[in-house]
């Protein structure tokens, strides 16, 4: 084929790539080679907005190491991961929703005692969380195992403290009794901005758009014979549940977390000299297909 031009190129690329053995990969490309050349007709792209395009992926790629991940901060702030969880984590009526991933789990997380306190001094108002897990029927899905992570009081994951290390704080992996309960000891969650010094912060700034979360303690929740489920629960009130910057809120997630003054004492029995929190939680995981 010769003389391709804007308005035939896209057929031409699109016969180049007749011969995929990968059926699905057929589809997926030939639907994203489609899609990109609509865009760029529509927008009528100049070669300046392609480089500039360029670099700024280049860039993104660059900054990507194995505790910091900006092409999934795209996807996040783009909508993209959001849209991807709510299309294949589609849940029966009555099961926790799940929402984003987030580039901040690690598969390194110490393992804990139910009851332990899993900030390890990770700064904080102290959190004590009683939860269970429960299958569609209301019955205890026994020895889940648990991981949940979160920020600390500065907005900071344990990854994104240097001065740590190979330290964790304000995560670990639990494992439910054999009535389904975990309870463990962390912090309150407080609202923190995803990073901004990259160019996903360049984005949001040059879109008039802030980078906070809000509060909120990751789970990812797996038995035998359920569905994984990997999601959050979100403190309210917060001054970000309307806007989180990812797009991850459902308001089915949002926890009842109950505020006591310094002098009460935390459900583990401890009169605590300082105020706390307790947060109740059910988790109710899918049957698996
Ligand atoms: C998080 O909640 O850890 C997170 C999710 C998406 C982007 C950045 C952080
Ligand atoms: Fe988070």
């Amino acid at each position: 084929m010769k003389n391709i031009d804007e308005h035939t190129i896209t057929q031409a690329v699109l016969q180049r790539l007749q011969h995929t053995p990968d059926a699905r990969l057929k589809e997926v490309l030939s639907a994203l080679v489609t899609h990109l050349h609509d865009f760029v007709r529509e927008v009528k792209l100049t070669e300046a907005e392609w480089k500039a395009g360029i670099d700024f992926l280049t860039e993104t790629g660059h900054l990507c190491s194995g505790t910091r991940q900006e092409f999934i901060l795209l996807s996040d702030t783009l909508g993209v991961s959001m849209l991807t969880v709510a299309l294949n984590q589609k849940k029966p009526p009555g099961a926790t929703e799940a929402t984003v991933f987030g580039p901040f789990h690690t598969e390194d997380a110490p393992k804990a005692d139910l009851g332990a306190d899993i900030a390890r001094g990770a700064p904080g108002v102290p959190l004590f969380v009683e939860a269970r897990v429960h299958d569609l029927a209301g019955r205890p899905v026994p020895r889940a195992e648990i991981d949940v992570w979160q920020a600390d009081d500065d907005g900071l994951y344990d990854l994104q403290r240097r001065e740590l290390g190979d330290e964790r704080r304000a995560r670990a992996v639990l494992q439910a009794d054999a009535q389904g309960r975990f309870r463990f000891r962390s912090i309150v969650p407080t609202p923190y901005p995803i990073p901004t010094d990259g160019p996903v912060g360049r984005m949001l700034v040059a879109t008039g758009r802030h980078p906070w979360r809000p509060g909120h303690v990751h789970f990812m929740i797996r038995a035998p014979g359920h569905q994984t489920l990997v999601t959050h629960i979100f403190k309210d009130p917060d001054p970000y549940l309307d806007s989180d910057v990812v797009f991850g809120v459902r308001s089915s997630l949002l926890g009842r977390f109950v505020e006591h003054p310094a002098g009460d004492t935390a459900p583990d029995g401890t009169r605590m000299a300082v105020p706390f929190a307790t947060l109740d939680q059910t988790f109710v995981l899918a049957t698996a297909p």
